[in-house]
């Protein structure tokens, strides 16, 4: 077999594979393109961990549509939430009568999503949705209805594609499990 690169050496399992990925983001862009046909959404993306779905679900939207972000942490390096949580970053435009898409990489306890839901509410967007490619299900702490979901995966932290532990292995383009 051959030797692992050192991104690839802490990976205990593959979970999504690249081919996986591309083919449900295309299904998802779909989804979307059909169901915000005669409007001009904006998808508002997460940063840091969604910036890699994000680009991949725009290239496969057929709609006329705009990108902003924002950025939300609720981890402090570690791989729990402190359920403690800090915007870091606002939108450049006004929600204002917008119909607004949030671009979420995973919702795990449902805090970040509620937390960003009910603040961009308070600005009266037309409409709100929200898109995830991960929903770790069994961990949810608070609901939160999501609109578009990529995988339902067990519990297990997992990196790539965007998604990090201690900022590292954002550009693993596949999803992995990783041992911590
Ligand atoms: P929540 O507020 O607990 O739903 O956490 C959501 C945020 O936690 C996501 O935006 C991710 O940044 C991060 N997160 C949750 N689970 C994982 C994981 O398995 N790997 C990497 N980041 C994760
Ligand atoms: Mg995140």
């Amino acid at each position: 077999m051959a030797e692992k690169n050192i991104l690839e050496k802490n990976i205990v399992e593959v979970l999504l594979t690249e081919e996986q990925i591309k083919k449900r983001v295309k299904e998802l862009a779909e989804e979307i393109s059909n169901d915000y046909q005669d409007k001009e959404p904006v998808l508002v993306s997460i940063l840091k961990g969604s910036f890699m779905f994000l680009s991949d679900l725009l290239r496969n939207l057929k709609i006329q549509c705009t990108i902003d972000f924002v950025a939300i942490s609720s981890y402090n390096g570690s791989t729990e939430s402190t359920g403690v949580v800090r915007q870091l970053l606002d939108l450049r435009e006004n929600p204002v009568d917008k119909d607004l898409l949030i671009v979420e990489d995973i919702v795990d306890t449902g805090i970040t999503l509620n937390y960003l839901k009910k603040n961009l509410l308070t600005r009266n967007p037309r409409s709100l949705k929200i898109c995830v490619l991960l929903d770790k299900k069994e961990r949810r702490k608070e609901h939160i209805k999501i609109d578009y979901t990529g995988f339902v995966i067990p519990d297990k932290f997992v990196v790539g594609y965007g998604l990090d532990y201690q900022e590292k292995y954002r550009n693993l383009p596949y999803i992995g499990v990783i041992k911590l």
